[in-house]
């Protein structure tokens, strides 16, 4: 049987006393921002003295380029663009909600189970709206041929994968990676990346838009550790 997931008291208020203001997918971001609560971070805080201060800051951040991906892979394909940013947003609304560092895992269910009721209070269609807690519940596992998601559910974890395939992740990774390393270390990180990124160029997307996009940020993720190899294989004495 699956586990009952408990919402906090904190989020149960926020959607007990939201207003509606705006369109849907206004609405659905002003009720993001205020789970996440970016600008005050720490305090929200839950998930055991491991994350920092910026982590909610990052997954605001993460969550507003992710609905931006959203609608265009909508416009390319012809989905629903107001309810796939809806999707986009609400996809790492469970985060706050995870109370240790191990719990981060179940941040897909309890995302989808605040954004169902979210959906209900603000009266969103409803199968659309279960569409949408489907892509929530799905979207940090492995896409896979054959899956039961429709290429809307689908397309909430590729932008979501898009995103974390970018710029910023090539930064976040290096400074966890690499720091100071010394050349030798760094050029083996580098080795291994590439032969990383080989394997996810293989990744199954819901549209051609979405794998063009992927493929475009592995690109230029495999041309950094390239480059940075080069390099460190160049750090010798003579
Ligand atoms: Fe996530
Ligand atoms: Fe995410």
């Amino acid at each position: 049987m699956e586990e009952r997931i408990r919402i906090s008291e904190r989020v149960e208020n926020i959607i007990e006393e939201y207003v509606a203001k705006g369109d849907f997918a206004h609405q659905t971001l002003s009720f993001v921002r205020k789970v996440l609560a970016p600008e005050s971070a720490g305090e929200v805080r839950v998930a055991g003295n491991e994350l920092k201060r910026y982590d909610m800051q990052y997954r605001y951040d993460h969550t507003l380029r992710v609905a931006e991906i959203g609608r265009k892979i909508a416009r390319e394909e012809g989905l629903s663009e107001e309810a796939l940013v809806m999707g986009c947003l609400l996809h790492d609304v469970g985060y706050p909600e995870c109370g240790s560092f191990e719990e981060l895992g179940k941040h897909s269910a309890y995302g989808a189970e605040i954004a169902k009721r979210f959906l209900g209070k603000i009266g969103y269609d409803r199968a659309m709206s279960e569409s949408i807690c489907k892509a929530v519940l799905i979207h940090d596992r492995s896409p896979y041929e054959g899956e039961d998601a429709t290429v809307f559910e689908k397309s909430v974890r590729d932008a979501d994968d898009i995103d974390r395939a970018d710029a910023m992740r090539i930064c976040i990774q290096v400074y966890h990676d690499i720091g100071e390393c010394p050349a030798w270390e760094t050029k083996e990180l580098c080795v291994k990346r590439l032969a990383e990124i080989k394997d996810l160029k293989g990744r199954i997307c819901g549209t051609k838009t979405a794998k063009c996009l992927w493929l475009e940020n592995l690109h230029l993720r495999e041309e950094f550790y390239q480059r940075l190899l080069s390099q460190m294989e160049r750090t010798r004495e003579w």
